[in-house]
């Protein structure tokens, strides 16, 4: 109920392939302003993963994304005058906030220039920064997902 309440922006967008999803993130990736958190939820397949690698395009273009489900946190040193570095974590495997909390993710939060992507975010529980970015995955048809932005303040 809070977060309604402070919720700044939704958009709402379908994709229709991978592809598109990547797209979506490539073009979300160059509105980045450097210290932002942002808070991937869905389910297992839902295209976190996929949104996040067209957002690494964009920074460093050709480099593969992996899923650091079992690295968990993951750091690219990206070269544009706001962005410098982008914190990828996947909370998934993650079970106590005592485990998550020593992760040491809210280190990054008001670092400028770092944005965190957070997948899994709803693991993370009571962790997360007031302000930040929400990004919801739901899967609509085999190919076809429904992908919510929205920004709190
Ligand atoms: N529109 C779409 N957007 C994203 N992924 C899609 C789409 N349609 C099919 N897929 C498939 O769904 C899977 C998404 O996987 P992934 O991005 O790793 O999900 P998550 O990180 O949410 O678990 C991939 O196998 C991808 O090819
Ligand atoms: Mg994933």
């Amino acid at each position: 109920v809070g977060d309604e309440s402070m919720k700044k922006m939704e958009k709402k967008y379908h994709t229709y392939s991978s592809d598109e999803t990547k797209e979506l993130g490539r073009i979300f990736a160059a509105h980045l302003q450097g210290g932002e958190v942002v808070c991937m939820y869905g389910d297992l397949g839902a295209g976190k993963t996929t949104f996040i690698s067209g957002v690494m395009d964009y920074f460093l273009p050709g480099r593969r994304v992996l899923s650091p489900t079992f690295i968990i946190v993951r750091h690219y040193k990206v070269h544009t005058p706001q962005v410098k570095e982008i914190v990828h974590a996947d909370l998934y495997r993650m079970n106590d906030v005592k485990e998550i909390s020593s992760l040491g993710l809210t280190d990054f939060y008001s670092t400028r220039g770092t944005v965190v992507f957070i997948e899994w975010a709803e693991r993370f529980g009571s962790v997360l920064p007031k302000s930040r970015t929400g990004i919801t995955f739901t899967v609509s048809d085999k190919d076809e997902r429904e992908i919510v932005i929205h920004v709190y303040e």
